[in-house]
């Protein structure tokens, strides 16, 4: 601000030196001073927030003087003289402005007149002066505010929070992790979670972080109870609530049921074997043993989920004679169970035997039979 009103202050000279010297005035100095107008600053804030309109003008201490802050050049905002001002002699102070502006005492030693308004209003904007009026040469500072009230009237397109973003964190055994979070909003919303009856779920503290005068939001909670839940973000300020609504699956503990076992079919490489564990919640591991709690090995299990439990079949070929147990485990419960069956396995290079036996035991008993007959 100063360089501004350094450079200023020389251009305006040079242009009076030529009017000088083409008008023959004689009075340039004192008065190119006076009339030099101090830069403008312009500033914007929001409605309710405070704003410092700055004035300061060197070192030099401003304790024992007298400047006075001045709206539209007319309405009284703030006059500081000697130690008395408008905070503890409101003598001539606009009534719009009463309470609401105050200077820095502890900055006056330094030569600073800045005041704040706080908090602002939409009818604060306009034109705002500070002047010494007993200082040679005049100081003056002149600070253009508008006070943006944009949020009030338009929330679509100031910081009206966006639809919540919801993810399904994790499965605990104290429910469904659940994670909201909501961006760039302001004013601050408050964000909730409710069930579909509308009851407020109780959740952790909410995250709040601040990023160039917006704020993300993150809530979590624990959801013990498949439901429709929804995270709501509400700025009571805009009159502005958002929700996102997500169905929650929260699976029902169930220890597995006996695992049902068939045999399927006989194949040229042994007995194929079905075993299938239905509703199931930890997912269980599944697994063919044979009597002496030998692991068989399996095909791949096919799993498969259903509102929250499993249901996983596993087949596999035995090639021998035995007993085989189907086992379902669900460590994370401490549950085992089993199905035990026989499965006979013909040697598949006997079997052409057999029928060769059949078949001639077959012709023997027709040959007898047709030489008794006959
Ligand atoms: C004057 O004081 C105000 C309030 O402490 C501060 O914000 C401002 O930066 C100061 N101005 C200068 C030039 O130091």
């Amino acid at each position: 601000m100063l360089d501004g009103h350094v450079t200023r202050t020389r251009t305006t000279m040079e242009l009076f030196l030529v009017l000088v010297s083409l008008l023959f005035v004689t009075r340039c100095g004192k008065t190119t001073a006076e009339e030099s107008a101090p830069a403008v600053i312009n500033m914007v804030v929001r409605e309710g927030d405070d704003a410092v309109l700055s004035c300061s003008f060197g070192s030099r201490s401003t304790e024992l003087e007298l400047f006075d802050w001045k709206k539209d050049g007319q309405k009284e905002v703030f006059m500081y003289d000697r130690g008395t001002h408008y905070n503890n002699n409101p003598t001539n102070q606009d009534p719009d402005f009463r309470g609401r502006v105050f200077h820095f005492a502890q900055q006056l030693d330094v030569g600073n007149a800045s005041v704040v308004i706080r908090p602002t209003k939409v009818t604060d904007s306009g034109s705002y002066t500070c002047d010494f009026p007993f200082h040679q040469p005049s100081r003056r500072s002149h600070i253009v505010l508008v006070v943006d009230p944009v949020l009030k009237n338009r929330p679509d397109i100031s910081g009206a929070s966006p639809e919540p973003i919801v993810k399904i964190l994790a499965e605990t055994d104290k429910g469904v992790q659940v994670h909201c979070a909501v961006k760039g909003a302001f004013p601050k919303p408050v964000v909730q979670w409710k069930d579909r009856a509308g009851n407020i779920v109780p959740a952790e503290e909410p995250q709040v972080s601040e990023r160039r005068g917006s704020y993300d939001v993150i809530l979590q909670t624990t959801v013990t109870k498949t439901d429709y839940y929804q995270c709501v973000a509400t700025q009571k300020e805009i009159k502005h609530r958002v929700y996102t609504e997500t169905l929650v699956l929260v699976p029902v503990p169930g220890a597995s049921p006996e695992p049902i076992v068939k045999i399927l079919a006989e194949t040229d490489k042994g007995v194929q074997v079905h075993c299938a564990v239905k509703g199931a919640f930890p997912k269980p591991v599944v697994q063919w043993k044979d009597r002496a709690g030998n692991i068989v090995p399996a095909e791949e299990p096919q799993v498969s989920e259903r509102r929250g439990s499993y249901d996983v079949i596993l087949q596999t070929t035995v090639t021998k004679t035995d007993y085989y147990q189907c086992v379902a485990t669900q460590k994370e419960i401490e549950h085992r169970v089993y199905t035990e069956t026989l499965v006979p396995v013909h040697v598949p290079g006997n079997r052409s035997g057999w029928i060769v036996v059949d078949f001639w035991r077959g012709f023997c008993l027709l040959f007898f039979w047709l030489f008794f007959w006959l």
